[in-house]
């Protein structure tokens, strides 16, 4: 049987809902009209971007990160990284160098948030070495937010981009890691989905939508 309109209209309704209950701290860039003319991801995450994690199989997923709002470098077409581990820096908050520089120069640096600005920890992962830095909370009670990441208006510069990763991804990428006794994941960063519907995203399953 023919779906009516009016069901459709329904089903767009609520899953741009679902959506929008994912990201409770920002406002929803969806643009609920369009998504029935074959509107594509790009046009819905709002500024948002995605790296995909290649290695190890468990973690094989697409994941959504937001970029710093005002300070790092641009996401923009010359940055590109592929192949390029993630690596957990040492110690966790990142808020002073790395114990494990080998392993984060020339990388990816992925920082929990705590005792020290966004833009601190950003400045000492240039000066490891990073390519680029992946901040997350894994601190239960914002696993299910993504935080912009304000300047805090120290002098200091950021010239790598950096990007905030939802809690419950960044819990998941460590304790993964760590059963598997891995320094690193391997990613693709940024991944180019503005012509994947959101639907066909390989969203990692604990998500739960
Ligand atoms: C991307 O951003 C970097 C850092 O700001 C800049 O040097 C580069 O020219 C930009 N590339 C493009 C294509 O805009
Ligand atoms: C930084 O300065 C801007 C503009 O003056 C202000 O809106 C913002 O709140 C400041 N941020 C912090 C963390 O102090
Ligand atoms: C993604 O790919 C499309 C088509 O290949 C291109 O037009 C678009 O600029 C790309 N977007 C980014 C962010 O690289």
């Amino acid at each position: 049987m023919k779906k009516q309109p009016e069901d459709i209209f329904r089903s767009i309704i609520l899953y741009v809902l679902n959506v929008c209950s994912c990201v409770v701290l920002t406002h929803c860039g969806a643009n609920t009209l369009h998504l029935m003319d074959g509107t594509s991801t790009a046009e819905v995450i709002n500024g948002d971007i995605f790296f995909e994690i290649v290695d190890p199989a468990e973690l094989e997923y697409t994941y959504r990160i937001r970029p710093a709002k005002d300070f790092g470098a641009p996401f923009n077409e010359s940055f590109h990284v592929k192949n390029v581990p993630l690596v957990p820096v040492s110690p966790r908050y990142g808020c002073k160098p790395p114990d494990n520089l080998d392993d984060v120069e020339g990388n990816v640096a992925f920082i929990e948030r705590g005792e020290c600005s966004f833009k601190t920890k950003c400045v000492i992962a240039e000066k490891a070495g990073a390519k680029a830095v992946i901040i997350s909370d894994i601190d239960h009670s914002s696993e299910d937010y993504f935080i912009e990441m304000i300047d805090d208006n120290s002098s200091e510069e950021v010239n790598i981009p950096a990007a905030y990763l939802m809690g419950k991804n960044g819990l998941m990428i460590l304790k993964t890691l760590e059963k598997l006794k891995r320094n690193y994941a391997i990613i693709n960063l940024p991944v180019n989905l503005t012509f994947t519907p959101v639907h066909k995203m390989n969203q990692p399953p604990w998500l739960g939508w």
